[in-house]
């Protein structure tokens, strides 16, 4: 949500913009006084105030009851990947924003590019690159195994002006246009740097306008920053139709594209690919992926180590948590977590120490989820609470065993969303054990998976001798 101080109106011409958040101040501070942030106030100017001003409502709008509005479906347009096909909620949509996000060279242009190439056999598509030379992309396409002879279709354009890119957006007509990186744009109409964002806010705001009026597919690519926020992109989040953001470890082969935002389909799909020295590749089963080395790959045998079932979109995947508690050194124990909700992890070593006698008060603890994938759903508590507990007592946890269920502040199992399609993806991937919610448990015998219903933490830990 963008804030803005209501003095700021008094003086157009200078400001201070949050680079987290968006907000404004007045003068400069080293905190944003909205969302906290430290040291991300730039100093901005906001010209065209007064043209703004001065644009206001000319004609009275007419409004219309929704039963007279015919309601109709928006036209999809399937990339031909289909894991982005997937998280984009069944293909773009004509007239649709999208933005997406990722650290530096995790595979945002590889991965749009190869979708235009894909889009190129039969619809005009136009690639804007203000990070490389169309050289550059050339080389990538060549790269990536595109045969770029056969695709008159899709064109490229090297450029940062926004007003060249909107001329050549209208006179090329594509279906489909990528812009690669919204950082890098600029409009000589602000003063202020590219990549600043007064500019990003600028530059997505007139595409946005280009794309409701052609009905052309705007994609926005954004860097994050270092410190995880997205810088620029971060604010135009609320502009976008569809937020993605690639997350994953850039030192293994996978990579996930994940959406937040999506006006046209549902969130928390999951696309799943991999780096292949020909660019990435869709992971149609990627159930497994998530899981460590270690011994058999089906967890349980090193102590700290948990293996659950997690219901990312539409598909379960088995993630394997790992932690490691050790003696703490310093008055503050440490508490860090990957892929894991640090808060979820202070709740949870409450009601370890309250329900099951276990303190870390001077314990360092260590979470992490194997591979780069983020789980936040609170199916993972269980798992986490006997990652700790297996690494506290130094003893594994029973072989190919997998765990899911919500743990609840009073150390009650709570039962998770579609706990018998997780049971059925556990058996399939070989695993012989399931410790569950008491109110997931099957009615019937579940072949090939022996089910251990809990209700309680103090229950779980008995059963598996971790007293
Ligand atoms: P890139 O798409 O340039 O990242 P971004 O646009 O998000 O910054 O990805 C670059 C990385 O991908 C780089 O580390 C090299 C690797 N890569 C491959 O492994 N295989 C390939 O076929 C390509 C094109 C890149
Ligand atoms: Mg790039």
């Amino acid at each position: 949500m963008i804030r803005t101080d209501a003095r700021d109106v008094s003086n157009p011409r200078t400001q201070f913009v949050c680079n987290a958040c968006g907000g404004s101040a007045v003068k400069w501070q080293g905190q944003c006084p909205h969302c906290g942030a430290w040291n991300a106030l730039i100093e901005t100017r906001s010209e065209g105030g007064a043209a703004r001003r001065r644009a206001t409502a000319t004609g009275a709008a007419s409004a219309v009851a929704i039963g007279e509005v015919t309601a109709a479906e928006p036209r999809r347009l399937f990339t031909g990947i289909e894991e982005l096909d997937r998280v984009l909620g069944g293909g773009l949509v004509d007239g649709g924003v999208v933005l997406i996000g990722g650290d530096p060279g995790i595979g945002k242009s590889t991965l749009l590019l190869q979708a235009l190439a894909k889009l190129a056999a039969s619809e005009a598509v136009l690639y804007v690159s203000g990070e490389e030379s169309a050289a550059q992309v050339a080389l990538r396409a060549q790269r990536l195994g595109i045969e770029a002879d056969r695709l008159p279709r899709l064109r490229v354009l090297a450029e940062i002006e926004l007003e060249t890119v909107i001329a050549a957006i209208e006179a090329e007509k594509p279906r489909v246009v990528v812009v690669d990186s919204i950082q890098t744009l600029f409009t000589p109409a602000l003063s202020s740097a590219p990549g600043s964002v007064s500019q990003v806010r600028e530059c997505a705001a007139s595409l946005t306008r280009l794309a409701k009026r052609s009905g052309a597919v705007v994609v926005l690519v954004g860097h994050v920053t270092k410190e995880g926020a997205l810088a620029g992109p971060r604010v135009l989040e609320h502009m976008v139709d569809t937020v993605l953001y690639f997350e994953g470890d850039t030192n293994s082969a996978y990579r996930l594209v994940r959406a937040f935002k999506n006006r046209f389909g549902a969130i928390h799909e999951l696309g799943v690919f991999a780096m292949t020295d020909r660019g990435l590749r869709g992971v149609s089963n990627p159930s497994a992926l998530f899981l460590s080395q270690q011994g058999d790959g089906k967890g349980g045998l090193v102590p700290g180590s948990c293996v659950m079932v997690t219901q990312e979109g539409s598909r379960p995947m088995l993630v394997e948590i790992q932690a490691l508690v050790d003696a703490a050194h310093v008055p503050n124990p440490r508490r860090l977590c990957v892929g894991v909700d640090p808060q979820r992890l202070a709740m949870l070593l409450a009601v370890l120490s309250r329900h099951a006698g276990v303190a870390t008060y001077d314990q360092d603890v260590f979470v992490n989820a194997v591979g780069g994938v983020r789980i936040d759903e609170p199916a993972s508590d269980l798992a986490v609470l006997l990652a700790v507990l297996s690494s506290i007592r130094n003893r594994p946890l029973p072989r190919a065993m997998v765990v899911f269920g919500e743990v609840g502040l009073a150390g009650e199992i709570r039962p998770a969303a579609r706990g018998l399609e997780r049971m059925r993806e556990a058996a399939k991937i070989g695993f012989s054990t399931a410790l569950i919610p008491k109110a997931n448990a099957p009615r019937k015998a579940f072949e090939g998976l022996e089910v251990i219903a809990v209700e309680t933490l103090t229950e779980a830990i008995g059963e598996l001798r971790l007293r």
